[in-house]
């Protein structure tokens, strides 16, 4: 897969969805859904989406023990989904079990990628709460590295982090970014942001997309400058 722009579906209703995305016509956009949508209207959702020709990141975040988290990616692989994510915090063994069931799902496996840190967690909620006393970007790119080595296809990190993880993780591994705003557009509560042209030259290689795209008057147009600044 190359570069795309995904748009977050952050919809608390598939109808809602279904109308949003229905304003596209024949494009049918890389879609993220996550837990807000995927846990009230369930593996339907998914299943209609891919019946309308989107790819779809399904944004659930898994974190538990091995072997729960195993089988409950075997469920997920048989949703054919394109791509997939687990927290880093869970290990390398959480991973590699992560990876493993999706392998058991005999289907084209989706990507499977893992989240650093989010970015609701500053230095210093890591450091008081999570007893975490690196500096952030210190454990950024270490769960990067152990994301890499326990086989993971990349990372959902900030854009800002996207040139740093490349240069240690090489340019295969990828790097999903949200925080992503137009350079006349609004910041929202998002903090650390860039533009999808910074990204582009950032090195990411999907931008996640909501708010920007979505709270537009008009979305597709939205999607479209998207597209022509993050891939020109
Ligand atoms: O509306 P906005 O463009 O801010 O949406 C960004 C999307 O990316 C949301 O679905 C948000 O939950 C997600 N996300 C994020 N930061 C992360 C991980 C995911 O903003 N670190």
């Amino acid at each position: 897969m190359g570069k795309d722009v995904i748009i977050a579906c952050d919809f608390s209703s598939g109808e809602e969805t279904l109308k949003f995305l229905d304003r596209f016509g024949d494009i049918r956009p890389f879609v993220k859904i996550g837990m807000e949508l995927f846990y009230s209207e369930g593996p339907d959702i998914i299943r209609t989406l891919k019946g309308r020709g989107h790819k779809i990141f399904l944004d659930l975040k898994l974190h538990d023990i091995p072997n729960t988290v195993k089988k409950a990616m075997k469920a997920i692989g048989s949703l054919s989904v394109d791509i997939c994510n687990v927290h880093a915090a869970g290990t390398g063994k959480m991973m590699k079990a992560a990876l493993e069931g999706l392998t058991e799902a005999h289907t084209t496996r989706p990507l499977l990628i893992a989240v650093t840190q989010l970015t609701s967690t500053d230095q210093e909620t890591m450091e008081k709460e999570l007893l975490i006393r690196e500096p952030m970007k210190k454990v950024v790119s270490s769960y990067a590295l152990n994301a890499k080595a326990s086989g993971l296809d990349g990372v959902v990190c900030s854009p800002l982090e996207a040139a740093e993880v490349h240069a240690l993780c090489g340019d295969d591994f990828l790097t999903v970014t949200p925080g992503i705003r137009f350079a006349d557009g609004d910041r929202g509560d998002q903090k650390r942001v860039m533009t999808p042209a910074d990204a582009k030259a950032s090195g990411s290689d999907y931008i996640v997309v909501g708010r920007p795209i979505t709270a537009s008057d008009d979305p597709v147009e939205a999607y479209e400058r998207c597209v022509r600044e993050f891939i020109g």
